[in-house]
């Protein structure tokens, strides 16, 4: 029976995945090797019924810190995103507000500890005037948004609105100026205008609608997909053009501003290439990424009935994310080997069709496990590649694509994608624990998935964070985890999981989705073993000896 066991470990290990990430190399003494061997040996003998999840983590001389800006948000003029998820206005409303802004969504975002929040677009901010969102509310004028739904913007949310509402957040700013139908002027003017505080045109005019004192925006966006709905230009034209407009943009100080070029979409690599080659890198700070998790972009699923098929598929367009941020950044190692420029995702997450009976142009969809899944795999990705992805935005915040809250009239509710967020957020600003990961596999239809996905960090204080995701619909995974380099004080956890695949919360039911305690993880000689539950995130915390706890 045991020997049994054992040839089964053996047959059924070359079929898991191995992964290894490429952040650095990471040196494993030969004693431990032996010994890693040995031990998943005994285990084979010891009666686990599944033994090929291994993952190994490097604790010791951590290096590289996950910056807590890859956790960031993104708030368009799209659907109920800023006009009833956001701001309600001051008067005309019983909803509780600061300035406009609901409480509840202030609470709910800074308990999230969101590290800064881009607006006014995607799309919209290509046809975004910054101008017409400024001054007296009854004087400004009106707009199409002519992206999403063709409806009538009042502009009554406005630069002012938007920068006073980050401070209420303790977030920074990130806005995206308008490349396609702008104009550099107008851009440079927006940049004096949030930024400069000595005596100018701008200064003067942002002084008289209120406002003395500069809000010192840092992170700048230079149009929004360039290649698209940001004027359809080609790579070449566009890193002209960024070279043009990056070059008006300056605040006066010697705070320098984080320029971010306008990126490509997935698997364009050749855009990548071009702004690489082409625009003078002390002019460049971040180059975007985005990329949706959608099986067909004329066929997109409903984000809450859907099959396992349809589960299946979603997660493998969300695990190419660990393909397109390894690709991207090879491309930019070969310009910037001392990796000064950050690659930032700006745009990610899932998109289905919208909830039934809403405005199609409005992009409101639910939120549910499989929304879950594909937060803690790509948070994951994110974290590995800490050393080139230095900043990212899930889209949107609220009532647009994968949202962390959802708002009907008076009434919010946090999603299965705010819970891991939140859960996720110990890695904020953490350093960065290399690791290797032998994965069992998750098959549908004879495709195959890594079940398990799996990232970690310690704090300056020196607790241990580690996330796991198994994305199997239907096995728990039984996770062997090698810790080298430290020693530690217990272990704790928390999981998000559910019933069912498609389980979320309603306006009805909002907590039917939830964090709770995770009792199934145990560490013995500085090996972890954890039990995950299908499609289930887990959070483990561990204290070093000698931590504060
Ligand atoms: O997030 C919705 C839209 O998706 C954004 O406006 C655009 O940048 C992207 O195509």
């Amino acid at each position: 029976m045991q020997i049994s066991n054992f040839k089964l470990f053996v047959l059924s290990y070359p079929k898991g995945f191995n992964i290894k990430l490429p952040l650095k190399k990471i040196r494993i003494p030969i004693t431990r090797i032996i010994l890693l061997i040995v031990l998943s040996s005994l285990f084979a003998f010891s009666g686990f019924s599944q033994k090929s999840n291994i993952i190994t983590i490097q604790a010791d001389n951590p290096k590289i810190i996950i910056s807590k800006h890859i956790y960031g948000h993104f708030a368009e003029h799209l659907g109920r995103c800023i006009y009833g998820g956001f701001y309600v206005g001051e008067s005309d409303t019983k909803i509780p507000n600061i300035n406009g802004v609901r409480k509840d969504v202030i609470d709910a975002l800074k308990k999230l500890k969101i590290p800064n929040l881009r607006w006014p677009g995607g799309c919209f901010a290509d046809t975004y005037h910054w101008k017409d969102g400024i001054g007296p509310k009854a004087k400004r004028p009106t707009i199409v948004n002519q992206w999403w739904g063709g409806i009538t913007e009042d502009n009554s949310f406005g630069t002012h609105d938007f920068l006073n509402m980050c401070e209420l957040l303790e977030t920074e700013p990130y806005l995206s100026g308008n490349v396609g139908s702008g104009t550099v002027q107008e851009l440079a003017d927006w940049v004096q205008y949030t930024n400069f505080q000595g005596e100018s045109p701008m200064s003067k005019l942002r002084a008289e609608n209120g406002k003395q004192t500069s809000w010192k925006v840092k992170f700048w966006g230079v149009g929004n997909e360039a290649w698209g709905c940001g004027g359809n230009m080609k790579a070449e034209y566009y890193a002209n053009i960024y070279r043009q407009y990056a070059t008006f943009m300056s605040d006066g100080t010697s705070g320098k501003l984080f320029k971010i070029a306008s990126g490509a979409n997935s698997s364009d690599y050749n855009w990548t290439e071009v702004l690489m080659r082409d625009i003078p890198h002390q002019m460049l700070d971040g180059v975007a990424l985005h990329h949706y998790s959608v099986i067909d972009w004329n066929n997109k699923s409903s984000a809450v009935e859907f099959a396992e098929e349809h589960y299946f598929k979603t997660m493998q367009v969300a695990l190419k994310m660990e393909e397109l941020v390894s690709r991207h950044s090879s491309i930019m190692d070969r310009y910037d080997p001392g990796k000064k420029i950050a690659l930032v995702v700006d745009e990610w997450g899932g998109w289905y069709n919208v909830e039934k009976g809403t405005n199609p142009g409005f992009l409101y969809q639910q939120n549910t496990m499989r929304d879950a899944m594909i937060a803690g795999v790509t948070l994951n990705i994110f974290n590995n590649h800490a050393d080139r992805v230095r900043m990212a935005n899930l889209a949107q915040t609220i009532n647009v694509l994968q949202s962390v809250i959802l708002t009907d009239k008076e009434k919010m509710i946090l999603t299965p994608t705010y819970h891991v967020m939140e859960m996720y957020n110990v890695h904020q600003d953490a350093k960065l624990l290399p690791l290797t990961i032998t994965s069992e596999t998750y098959t549908f239809n004879k495709e195959q998935l890594p079940a398990v996905s799996a990232s970690a960090s310690v704090t300056n204080t020196g607790v241990t964070h580690v996330s796991l995701v198994n994305i199997d619909a239907n096995k728990t995974q039984e996770i062997v985890i090698h810790l080298y380099g430290s020693n530690y004080n217990g272990v704790t956890g928390k999981i998000l999981n559910s019933e069912k695949l498609n389980d979320h919360n309603t306006f009805e039911n909002p907590s039917k989705v939830n964090v709770k305690p995770f009792k199934d993880a145990k560490i013995e000689n500085g090996i972890l073993t954890v039990k995950v539950p299908a499609f289930s995130v887990v959070v483990l915390e561990l204290p070093a000896v000698n931590a504060p706890r």
